[in-house]
């Protein structure tokens, strides 16, 4: 692809979604992951195949992916956190087969760990090595059915737990969930601490060296707490990632990251964007209406910048 490309992964329907406390009929999600795909955004995250006693709000994951429209190219990954998820999902898939016509339900997990065992045991209920150790079956055998894994290591900045990160930590994590198989790994402020100083010295680490790792395969996920999530995206950019999650409306928010708000807002980087070297998918004046919409429906304050603003000209 073209080397000033950035990839959004919208995160909306997943990150977004997750943290809020009512419950959200599966239709509304599904209408919010049709309404991404028609804006042009080719990567919507779909929902999660986690513990339904854990987060509550992704139990109809099943039901959403079953019924949502997918869009010839696009990509609909779904977080697992254990074999017993990637059963559940493959189960489904073997329900619905794919042929000329049809599309799989998704053919794209993500695995998540993070790089304190603090914010670990907290979001999964167990240690880094534990995690890691759990997820290498699962990339396995999501990679024997043919499915893409894409990887998070979150909390790579501070953690709600222990506070300020260890950047080495990252790199660490970083590097095994690469070498289980994923194809890219997404390094997740999870609290949303970070601004550019700590986001290019956090990346410096990861990168930098002999054993750094590629910005091809590195992804950048931060959250808006501070306000600084669009300078950190341009930082990550400067530095040669490519690839950012960000959530429509600015949604989003970890269940067990207490105090976080949502992910930087996609129509905020869009905007952020024009005008530059850089290009990017899907429309952003959709995305406005989308964020309008979605933030409306959840009875939200929309949190995106751009979008009131360009509302209300
Ligand atoms: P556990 O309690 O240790 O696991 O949780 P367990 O195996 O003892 O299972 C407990 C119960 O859940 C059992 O049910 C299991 O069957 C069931 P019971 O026997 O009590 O009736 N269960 C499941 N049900 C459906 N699907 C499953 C599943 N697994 C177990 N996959 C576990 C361990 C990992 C399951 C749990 O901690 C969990 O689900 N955690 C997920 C937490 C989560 O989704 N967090 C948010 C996503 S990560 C994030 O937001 C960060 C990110 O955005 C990046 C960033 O911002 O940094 C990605
Ligand atoms: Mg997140």
């Amino acid at each position: 692809s073209k080397p000033n490309h950035v990839n959004i992964v919208e995160v909306g329907p997943r990150d977004g979604l997750q943290n809020e406390k009512s419950v959200i009929p599966p239709e509304v999600k599904i209408d919010l992951i049709n309404r991404l795909g028609r804006a042009g955004m080719d990567i919507v995250e779909a929902g999660s195949f986690v513990s339904p006693k854990w987060v509550p709000q992704m139990a109809g994951t099943a039901e959403v992916i079953s019924h949502m429209e997918r869009l010839p190219g696009h990509r609909y990954p779904v977080l697992v956190p254990n074999l017993k998820g990637l059963e559940l999902l493959l189960g489904l898939l073997a329900k619905h087969p794919s042929s000329s016509t049809t599309p799989p339900l998704t053919d794209e997990i993500a695995v998540f760990t993070a790089a304190t065992d603090a914010f670990t045991k907290a979001n999964t209920n167990c240690t880094i090595a534990e995690s890691l150790a759990r997820l290498e079956p699962v990339t396995r055998k999501a990679l024997d059915h043919g499915l893409r894994v894409r990887g998070y290591v979150s909390v790579v900045i501070t953690c709600p737990y222990t506070g300020k990160v260890d950047y080495k930590k990252v790199k660490e994590v970083a590097r095994a969930l690469l070498d289980m198989g994923c194809y890219e790994v997404s390094l997740g402020d999870t609290v949303g601490t970070g601004n550019p100083t700590s986001v290019r010295e956090m990346l410096e680490t990861v990168m930098g060296g002999a054993d750094g790792l590629p910005p091809a395969k590195l992804a950048g996920h931060f959250h808006d707490t501070f306000g600084t999530a669009v300078a950190n995206v341009m930082t990550a950019l400067d530095m040669g990632i490519r690839t950012v999650d960000t959530a429509v409306g600015g949604l989003g928010g970890c269940p067990y990251s207490p105090g976080a708000t949502g992910n930087v807002a996609t129509e905020d980087v869009m905007y952020a964007l024009q005008g530059s070297k850089y290009s990017y998918p899907g429309d952003l004046r959709a995305m406005v209406d989308i964020g309008a919409w979605i933030s409306d429906r959840l009875n939200r304050q929309n949190a995106s910048r751009a979008g009131k603003a360009i509302l209300a000209k």
